[in-house]
């Protein structure tokens, strides 16, 4: 990693690579990443290791996905482990903690990005309360439940932990005119408030933030007919959709000593779309 001064500007976004100063260098970190056999999570899972972190991933169904990713790691000279997790299921997140213990040792930062798809696919078909349902299962009970281990790992080392969980920028506007927004307020509304009470609870040793992404180019944004995707664009105030490497940057910062007096903290990565 090149030196550069504290103080120095990184490179404008959106970019990949992450070329950070020393005091948000992940080096010798171990990082956790769930969900990162696509979209943001893989973004964040390589971000960590530009920064210097090893990394632990986690994915549901897409095995060549998370591949992809932990070879993407892998290049950047870091050890990489890949596990097959659902956080909806209870016994798959202690697995997780379990596979940590043996395989790490420990855990520095522990993101909890997984996030049911409700938009796309056959998901798009559902009724609204099994979305809703599925909703609440992955994003709110595993985001819960799997910080509670990530707690119960952080809580014995000296130098504690951070966990980063995934919410929405839109659950501080009151979201958008529609049933899919009201589900995410509901799942992504109860992420939040959830890690504001637990960064309560665990400080000082555990750091907790959350992740506010507006409108972001994954799956979804790619399905979206080109006319409405240019419609949000105009009332984005930095006028375009985000990229995942906008939300690692954010992931790396918030994971590093360089958010060290940050807790209890929502970061809005969304051109200013929710202010
Ligand atoms: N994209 C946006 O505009 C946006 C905006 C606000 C918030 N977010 C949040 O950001 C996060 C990532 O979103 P994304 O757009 O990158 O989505 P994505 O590309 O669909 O990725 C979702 C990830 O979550 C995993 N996953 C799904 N269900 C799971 C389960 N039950 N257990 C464990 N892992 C599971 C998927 O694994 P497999 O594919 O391997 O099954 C995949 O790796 C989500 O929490 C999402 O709600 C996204």
């Amino acid at each position: 990693m090149s030196k550069r001064q504290p103080n120095e500007v990184l490179p404008a976004s959106p970019g990949s690579a992450v070329d950070a100063p020393a005091v948000m260098s992940l080096e010798g970190k171990v990082a956790l990443v769930t969900g990162a056999s696509s979209g943001i999570g893989r973004a964040i899972a390589l971000a960590y290791a530009a920064a210097g972190a090893d990394v632990v991933l986690t994915y549901r169904t897409n095995r060549r996905g998370a591949d992809e990713t932990a070879d993407g790691a892998r290049a950047a000279g870091r050890r990489v482990e890949s596990i097959r997790a659902d956080v909806a299921v209870e016994a798959d997140v202690d697995a997780l903690a379990d596979t940590l213990r043996r395989t790490f040792g420990r855990v520095d930062v522990w993101v909890n990005n997984a996030g049911a798809d409700i938009l796309t696919g056959d998901a798009a078909r559902l009724s609204r309360t099994e979305k809703l349902d599925r909703l609440l299962a992955v994003d709110l009970r595993g985001t819960v439940l799997a910080s509670w281990k990530a707690v119960e790992l952080m809580q014995v080392q000296p130098a504690g932990g951070v966990i980063l969980n995934m919410s929405w920028d839109h659950v501080l506007g009151g979201g958008l005119k529609s049933e899919y927004a009201q589900v995410f307020c509901a799942a992504k509304g109860g992420v939040y408030s959830f890690s504001r009470a637990l960064a309560h609870s665990v400080a000082p040793l555990i750091r907790v933030n959350v992740l506010g992404p507006g409108w972001i180019e994954t799956a979804y944004g790619s399905e979206l007919d080109p006319a409405v995707k240019q419609r949000i664009s105009t009332k984005i105030p930095l006028g375009r959709w985000g990229t995942p490497a906008d939300i690692a940057n954010a992931a790396v910062y918030l994971a590093s000593d360089a958010a060290a007096y940050v807790t209890g903290l929502m970061l809005m990565i969304n051109g200013g779309g929710v202010v």
